[in-house]
């Protein structure tokens, strides 16, 4: 989450995504309304701000600052850049990465997973190379430049009893018609995936933000996909698509059973119908994996858990160290969970699978797991340094890569290589 994702999308130049395929692109449309009800609830909320004790808070927030200080502004298409060396004609091409860059100021908490996504993209064609960034224009962004200023709740906000203000300050902002959420309100800073001839912006709680890549090598929000209205959960950022196949496989976690919910788009752009994952708890899923046969879904003991955020004074996920880990495997194209396996392993939680394939009865999975992660961490002043942040371990100390052999879905194996570095 929050790192930088790649595709390459030179087929997407200069063609009119909107007319291809099954799957139309809904231009967000939001009308927030500002007047009398707005106004009272921003200066409730700025109350409420400037109440909440934080002897931090006129030090600079470490997410915000050094390596992690967001770009105040786009850049339109730059060419002709200087090339050290040489690039060969045949490369014709555009490289696009997207990560959180906060167009306006935190009203209050931000975590390193927030902010609006930036896309930032490399043209290369005919020996030259071309810049350009921009912002996905999401239905978020959209209106919170309608305001002039930062509108919605953030995840660094939803800590404490200050976090459960927050929620419903933005609720109540949605009654009286203030901020609009029939569009969603996602940030589409998380990744990026190139299926059925659009490139998408990804962010795990929203629908995919579909971006069109120019001949100059600008970047043009389109609007956002539901697959005909066929979506209605969130849709995860690290959806897989089969090189062999051209098939999405894709998933979204929610706050409401089951909880999770399996999707596969065909090559020819149709979401097929929806399966539920049911696991007992709401949790964090943030990424998941395909082999040829099989899917693969994490129950990780990432809780989300709003009570105890607003009675115990914690972050809004949870985790718990005590519990065991649990990888579902399903058959790939069953239409229930009837026949999923789950497979308990020592507690742990994980963001991302780095491979998965099958080798006769058995499947391997290569992954990147994490002890005892406290998403707090990344929150807010929490971290007090950010000397060179990219993969310190204070964020994350106890990294153990490992590989995972099980499973012959009838027989669980499981072999750990670990270490810690
Ligand atoms: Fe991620």
């Amino acid at each position: 989450m929050g790192e930088a994702q790649a595709a390459a999308a030179a087929a997407t130049m200069g063609e009119d995504t909107q007319s291809k395929g099954a799957a139309m692109v809904v231009v967000p449309a939001p009308r927030p309304r500002k007047g009398v009800a707005s106004w009272a609830v921003d200066l409730l909320e700025r109350l409420a701000v400037r109440l909440r004790h934080d002897d931090k808070k006129a030090e600079p927030i470490p997410w915000l600052s050094g390596n992690f200080a967001p770009v105040p502004d786009e850049t339109p298409p730059a060419a002709g850049l200087p090339v050290r060396g040489h690039l060969p004609k045949c490369l014709n091409g555009e490289f696009v990465r997207v990560g959180p860059n906060p167009k306006f100021a935190p009203l209050a908490g931000y975590h390193w997973f927030d902010g609006d996504g930036m896309i930032h993209a490399m043209r290369i064609k005919d020996g030259k190379a071309t810049y350009v960034s921009r912002y996905v224009k999401t239905s978020r962004l959209e209106q919170e430049e309608y305001f002039g200023g930062a509108k919605f709740t953030k995840i660094g906000d939803l800590k404490g009893v200050f976090g459960l203000f927050m929620v419903l300050t933005q609720e109540l902002r949605k009654k009286l018609k203030v901020l609009d959420a029939t569009y969603g309100i996602g940030t589409a800073n998380t990744a990026l995936i190139y299926h059925h001839g659009k490139l998408m912006a990804l962010s795990e709680s929203d629908k995919p933000y579909v971006v069109k890549i120019l001949e100059d090598g600008d970047l043009q929000t389109l609007g956002l996909l539901d697959y005909d209205k066929r979506l209605k959960h969130p849709f995860t950022a690290h959806p897989k698509v089969d090189p062999f196949t051209d098939e999405m496989f894709t998933f979204g976690y929610s706050h409401e059973p089951p909880y999770c919910t399996y999707r596969i788009i065909t090559k020819d752009g149709i979401m097929l119908d929806p399966v539920p994952i049911t696991i007992p708890e709401s949790v964090m899923m943030h990424d998941f994996a395909i082999t040829e046969n099989y899917s693969i879904f994490m129950d990780l003991p990432m809780f989300f858990r709003p009570k105890e955020m607003a009675k115990n004074g914690e972050f809004i996920y949870k985790f718990d160290p005590t519990k065991n880990a649990r990888f579902g495997i399903l058959q790939r194209y069953e239409k229930d969970e009837k026949t999923i396996r789950w497979f308990e392993l020592p507690n742990c939680f994980i963001f991302h699978n780095a491979n998965a394939w099958e080798e006769g009865d058995e499947v391997i999975l290569i992954t990147c797991r994490l002890n005892n992660l406290d998403l707090d961490q990344v929150n807010g002043h929490q971290s007090d340094k950010l000397e060179d942040p990219g993969n310190e371990l204070y964020v994350y100390p106890q990294y153990i890569p490992f590989i995972l052999i099980p499973c012959n879905p009838l027989l669980a194996l499981m072999l750990y290589l670990s270490g810690t570095r």
